[in-house]
Order: C-alpha cells, then structure tokens, then sequence
C-alpha cells in the first residue's frame, strides 16, 4: 500500500496528473527513512530534515511532525515486511506550466513503503569499490530534492567501474557520495567533512559522528583534501539504507589494505547495536 493526497491505496491505482511540477520540474523533495522491526529510525531528525529542505525551496510543510508521525506509522502498519524503507515526496502540486510558484495549489503528498534491503553480508565483510568524480551539481546540496539527474548521472558512472559508490570532488575537497556521506580514517582519527550547502546533512553521518563520541573514538569535523581521501588507511560510506560500508578500492587503487579496517569493524558493530538498543527501547 502507499499514500497519495490523503489516502492510502495499493501502489496500482496510484496516479499523478502530468502536470505535477514534481514531474515537469523536478520540483519537491524528499526523505528515505528506514524502519526496523515496524520502528521509523530517527523519524524526529528525518521531519527535521524535511523541514529544512521544504524551507529550502520555500514550500510549505503539508503536516505538522504529529500528522507525519501518524501518516508514517500507519503506511507502516499497512505493509508487510518487518524492516523496511520508507519513501517520501512533496512536490508543489499540480498547475499549469509556469517556472514561477503557482497560486493556490495544494501540494502532492507521496509516500511508499518497500521491503529494506541492506547491503548482504559479503559487502559489509570484504567491502565495495568507488569512484571518484567532480562534483558538478548545484549549489544547494543540503536540499534533499527530487531533482537528482547529477546524481544519477554520477552514481552510474561508478556502477559503469563495478563500484556502488562515486566519491565527489569540488576544488581540491570531497564532499559526499552521490547518495551517501564519506568518512576517511587517517593515522587512527576519523575525518568528517563539515556540514555545508555542499553535502546533504545525513542522519546517518550524524548516528556515526554520536557513535565515535561516545565512545572515544578519535574524530575531527574539517574539510577533507582530495589527497587525504586518497591516502586514506581507511575510507567509509554511510546512507539510511547503506548503513556503513567500507570503501577498499578507489580508482580501482586499495584504500589502505584494500580490506575493511579495525576502525570500520568497530563503527559497523557499534552502528548494529545503537540499532538494536533503539529499536527495543522505542516504546510501542
Ligand atoms: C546525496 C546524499 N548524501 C548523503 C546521503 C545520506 O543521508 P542519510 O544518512 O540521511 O540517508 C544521501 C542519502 O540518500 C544522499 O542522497
């Protein structure tokens, strides 16, 4: 089942006019949250986050944080799997073609929710390869937007090498995946690009940042040069649905060992178990 302007209906009979500016223009945004054992992970941050990026392209939030709440549990409560990945848009409705806001148009409320599927096993062991590419999007990267044909763009380039990931580069400095956050381990200290208009603010960036916190792992939150990223002992992706993998290859060249490091095994164990401490203390 899925949610579309109020209701909920099984995905068949779900239709958008053509004139959706979601459609035309690309224009809304979205969030991916993911939901283990029936919970939504971090649902306050993901409606934080929706917030942010509404205001960022100043369309008005459709539902307060209760409403969403309650939206959200039910398509929840509606589907079948256990673990799964929630989808949601709002776009600025449906009107005549115009670039200018239209008038007095409702909003199109989307939302879908599938089966999560993590990276297998193998992935989380022996780790994935990347990319690098230059980042050559706009300028608002902190907009989780529907328009997201440099990424796709920029993530192909990378599946095209066998790789999961294209790790960006913008003047000398990473930025981000094309849809995650990189992280690189240098000399035992985890290095974490600072938020900025230049990368989407992840909530899982921000659960391994928490993590290293709390428990004495050795992090900085500085810009990262692209010599850094490529001398890296270890490098890390993070996205809702990636959770954290290791990068071992890059360029097709080994990221350190060309293996997972010690520091990676550890975030990877703390990550599963913040999970799991979350989930049975969530309280309904
Ligand atoms: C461009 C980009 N950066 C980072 C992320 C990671 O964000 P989150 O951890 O909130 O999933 C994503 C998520 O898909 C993304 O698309």
């Amino acid at each position: 089942m899925i949610y579309l302007n109020s209701e909920f209906m099984p995905i068949e009979q779900a239709r958008v006019p053509v004139l959706d500016r979601g459609f035309i223009f690309g224009d809304g945004v979205y969030e991916v949250i993911p939901v283990y054992s029936r919970h939504p992970f971090r649902l306050a941050e993901h409606l934080r986050r929706l917030q942010a990026s509404l205001e960022g392209i100043r369309l008005a939030n459709p539902h307060d944080d209760a409403e969403w709440t309650r939206l959200v549990r039910r398509l929840i409560e509606l589907n079948e799997p256990e673990d799964q990945s929630l989808y949601l848009q709002v776009t600025r409705g449906v009107a005549r073609r115009d670039h200018a806001f239209p008038k007095g148009v409702a909003p199109t409320v989307f939302m879908m929710s599938n089966a999560l599927s993590t990276p297998p096993r193998e992935q989380v062991d022996k780790g994935v390869g990347a990319v690098t590419a230059a980042d050559n999007r706009w300028l608002r990267c902190d907009i989780k937007a529907v328009s997201l044909l440099p990424n796709v763009l920029l993530r192909q380039l990378a599946v095209d090498d066998g790789c999961v990931e294209a790790v960006l580069l913008r003047d000398g400095i990473m930025t981000e995946g094309a849809a995650s956050n990189i992280f690189v381990v240098r000399n035992g200290v985890l290095l974490a690009p600072p938020k900025s208009h230049l990368m989407l603010p992840g909530i899982t960036y921000d659960v391994v940042l928490e993590l290293a916190q709390a428990n004495g792992i050795k992090h900085q939150i500085r810009p990262v040069a692209e010599s850094e990223l490529r001398g890296a002992d270890e490098a890390w992706l993070t996205s809702s649905t990636k959770e954290v993998l290791a990068i071992v290859r890059l360029d097709g060249k080994p990221v350190g060992g060309g293996a997972p490091g010690p520091l990676f095994r550890r975030m990877y164990a703390l990550y599963q178990d913040y999970k799991e401490r979350v989930m049975r203390t969530s309280g309904d």
